[in-house]
């Protein structure tokens, strides 16, 4: 035995990480990034280090749930975020929710704040609620706190920088509490298999299922299926996709940036997935 087993049940224990829900792989590959920078030589010294020292815990806690991210990262999803999914939303319903699953350090839910708060303006009416999760406590701490770095901040105009941040002595840019007032945080495992509400008409999970495996993203389609209203939309990563198995409950909304919905009623025969065939996004 190379000593992997044993530091395992030690990351479950000390990080309250279930290691059964990732592949091995992905957590080897991460383990040793570790093991090369803090120099330790195998997994029994890099153990030993794990055991006395919470704050490898801490780097190794992050290193396994990496929550990179930034404001409207890819530009055209949010784009058409704003200017087709929720006017459409917004035409036919008042009261609309938006889930977005594996949020991170807040930037993607903020983004979504930010589209509906300016379109909320022309539409008095009509409220946009958001609920943001995610399993890693700390990252929602910072999604919590929303202060941020002008970097994360690049993909968003001057205007809309000067209308919805602080600038504040530190350098660092803080959401103004009219965005806040839109979402919701929450604690979340997203291998529970229970959905962290329902009724949803628009779910963004993106880039969080990098290391999921066939199955648990399978799983996931399924759940986010069931979570979703009629007509409402799944957005994926775009380096993912939704495989064979599960790809028939969804229609392509825009193939290219990964943007499904969820259809009104079932087609006879599998007609759904022919109906996405002859109609590509
Ligand atoms: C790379 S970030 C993605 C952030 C954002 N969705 C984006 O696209 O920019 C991935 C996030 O997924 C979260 N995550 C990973 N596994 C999860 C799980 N099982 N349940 C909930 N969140 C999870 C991580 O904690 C991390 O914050």
């Amino acid at each position: 035995m190379d000593g992997f087993l044993a530091l395992r049940r030690s990351i479950e224990r000390l990080l309250s990480i279930r290691c059964a829900n990732y592949k091995e792989d992905y957590i080897r590959r991460r383990v040793l990034s570790r093991m090369r920078l803090t120099g330790r030589k195998d997994f029994d010294d890099y153990h030993t280090l794990l055991l006395s020292s919470p704050d490898e815990q801490e780097q190794l806690r992050t290193t396994l749930t990496i929550n990179v991210t930034k404001f409207s990262r890819d530009t055209e999803v949010f784009d058409i975020i704003h200017k087709e999914l929720l006017p459409e939303l917004m035409r036919r319903k008042d009261r609309i929710r938006i889930w977005s699953a594996g949020c991170a350090t807040g930037e993607e839910p903020y983004s979504l704040a930010l589209i509906a708060h300016d379109l909320c303006r022309l539409r008095p009416g009509v409220r946009v609620t958001i609920l943001a999760t995610d399993l890693d406590a700390e990252a929602l701490d910072k999604a919590k706190a929303g202060v941020y770095h002008e970097k994360s901040l690049e993909n968003l105009t001057p205007g809309q920088v000067r209308r919805h941040f602080t600038l504040r002595q530190d350098g660092k840019y803080a959401v103004k509490p009219h965005l806040r007032e839109y979402i919701r945080f929450q604690a979340h495992d997203l291998m529970s298999g229970k959905p962290a509400s329902s009724f949803i008409d628009i779910i963004l999970c993106r880039n969080v299922t990098i290391y999921f495996t066939e199955k648990q993203k399978n799983d996931l389609a399924v759940m986010f299926h069931a979570a979703l209203l009629h007509d409402g939309y799944y957005i994926m990563g775009k380096t993912e996709f939704l495989s064979r198995d599960v790809e028939s409950l969804f229609v392509p909304y825009n193939s290219l940036q990964k943007i499904y919905r969820k259809p009104s009623g079932p087609l006879p025969g599998g007609a759904d997935r022919e109906r996405a065939r002859r109609h590509p996004a």
